[in-house]
């Protein structure tokens, strides 16, 4: 039986200023199927969902419903095509409740409107689904998950056929994650068309029928799901599988330098982030974390920081000759955390103001030391290849990498014993990459315990000694990164979600 197609585009295009956000991107939704479309960070997926559901109009192509071209304006315009779309950022009422929040905005129906009646059928239609919902709860009592759950039934009691998901697991416990899968499955059941944005290749696997994935603005390739893997994903998702070359030398004199012993460690909700979490770094070496996004590398980071509290387990440091254990205060532990404008720097102040809020202390007498600060600032910028128009501009108006490298540049300046980063490259292009790549590997050199999360299993594989690998909070794996294999971390990166599927590893 060949389907019938629920939605088309072709062509579509979308700048902002210089850059195609899409460029030229066909895409196919075939009735009743789940859709995954996948892509790294940036890669546009966002944009071309905000352009099915009426928040963009596109500069160039088509869109087609049901066969017959269409032109969305507007939500409103989408929804009277049967579109619905749940974003990432949700867009509740926190004091109203779930049904008045769900039935909130709709035309009353032919004679009056009656939430009586309006909660009866919002109800079974939650039971027709398999949703959990009280309809009474107010948002602002809601976890995350019951937040999202409105806003899906929001857009089913609007009538949708196609709903779109934009990264809806990106909030969610694996747990939830399975929850809202099986829903996804009954929607489909039902005859509802679905797109499901995610960057996870593994619930690609587990819940498309087919997969569109994007790479820089472009439909890189659609598959049928059940041809694909998590290398064929991953090749599509970076193109072609390159030797990326990076430098990599032996490790240098590696003595113990950290120490990690059972570690757990709760996350905002109170749920543990990290479970009995033990490992070793050394100097000398880069330790790599791998893990698909949100297995607890975050709170890892933030707890070797010391900016967390563990509930349980031990962090111990050690003297550079790894013999002695040392307080952490007479380690220096420097941090270039993900959130590099909210957490690493102050987005409004310029570069040497930034350098000066790590080393303002040095100042000699009750002013504070500029000139330091200053040629500092100066030489990130000459070693590190900033791109900047003048000194006194702003931080927030560099671009994402040139923010990474003062951020980076600035947290070497305090020579480190432990050097700390997360997604060192993320979102830089090649050469700025290679660039923080190479300092790394200079740091490793001078001895420092560099201790990395990255996302890119090519990167990882090349750029660090030695990989723990996590999965749902838990360490999965630790490999030595030289003799693993991609195939290997892949399925340790996804471990833990194998063994719920076979059973209960609740948490
Ligand atoms: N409102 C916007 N203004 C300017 N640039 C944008 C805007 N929204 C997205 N972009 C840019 O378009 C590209 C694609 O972004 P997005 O669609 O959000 O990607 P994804 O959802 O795959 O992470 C990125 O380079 C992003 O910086
Ligand atoms: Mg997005």
């Amino acid at each position: 039986m060949s389907q019938e197609t629920a939605l088309q585009l072709k062509g579509v295009t979308k700048y902002f200023g210089e850059t195609a956000a899409n460029d030229h991107v066909d895409l196919e939704l075939k009735k009743g199927e789940i859709l995954a479309v996948l892509g790294e960070n940036g890669s546009g997926k966002t944009t071309l969902m905000n352009m099915i559901s009426g928040i963009y109009f596109p500069d160039k192509g088509h869109i087609y419903v049901n066969g017959k071209e269409v032109s969305i304006g507007s939500p409103h315009d989408a929804f009277d095509l049967g579109i619905g779309m749940v974003h990432q950022h949700f867009k509740l009422i926190n004091v109203m409740s779930a049904l008045e929040n769900i039935v909130l905005g709709m035309d009353p129906p032919e004679g009056g409107f009656s939430l009586q009646k309006a909660r009866k059928s919002v109800m079974s239609l939650a039971h027709d689904y398999g949703f959990e919902l009280d309809p009474n709860k107010k948002v602002y009592n809601m976890s995350v998950s019951e937040k999202q759950t409105v806003e899906i039934i929001k857009v089913l009691y609007r009538g949708a056929d196609i709903l779109i998901l934009d990264e809806p697991t990106a909030v969610l416990t694996p747990q939830e994650s399975d929850k809202l899968f099986n829903v996804l499955r009954s929607m489909k059941d039902h005859g509802h068309s679905i797109i499901i944005i995610t960057h996870k290749l593994n619930e690609v696997l587990e819940i498309s029928d087919r997969v569109t994935v994007l790479r820089k603005g472009k439909n890189a390739g659609t598959a049928a799901t059940r041809d694909m893997t998590v290398d064929l994903l991953t090749e599509m998702m970076v193109g072609e599988k390159v030797d990326l070359d990076i430098w990599r030398t032996d490790p240098a004199e590696p003595r113990k330098r950290l120490k990690l012993k059972d570690l757990t460690v709760l996350n905002g909700e109170g749920l543990p982030a990290l479970k009995d979490v033990s490992f070793e770094a050394n100097s000398g070496e880069i330790l790599g974390i791998a893990g698909i996004s949100g297995s607890g590398q975050k709170e890892l980071l933030e707890t070797i920081a010391g900016l967390v509290s563990p509930e349980s387990g031990a962090i111990s440091f050690f003297s550079k000759d790894g013999d002695k254990e040392v307080d952490r205060k007479d380690v220096t532990l420097s941090f270039v955390p993900e959130d590099r404008l909210g957490m690493g720097l102050v987005a409004s102040m310029n570069v040497p103001d930034n350098v000066m809020l790590r080393s303002y202390r040095d100042g000699k007498s009750r002013f504070v030391e500029r000139k330091g600060p200053l040629e500092t600032a100066k030489a990130i910028i000459k070693s590190l290849a900033v791109v900047i128009p003048d000194l006194s501009i702003r931080i927030s108006s560099l671009s994402g990498g040139n923010v990474q490298k003062v951020l980076l540049g600035r947290e070497i300046s305090l020579s480190p014993d432990i050097l700390l980063v997360a997604y060192p490259a993320r979102g830089l292009d090649i050469n700025s990459s290679f660039t923080i790549y190479n300092e790394l590997n200079a740091q490793k050199q001078k001895g420092v315990c560099v201790i990395c999360v990255i996302e890119d299993l090519d990167v990882l594989m090349q750029l660090t000694d030695r990989i723990v690998v996590l999965s749902g909070g838990k360490v999965s794996g630790i490999r030595d990164a030289r003799t693993g294999t991609k195939e290997e971390i892949g399925l340790l990166m996804t471990s833990s979600e194998k063994k719920k599927a076979e059973g209960k590893d609740g948490k």
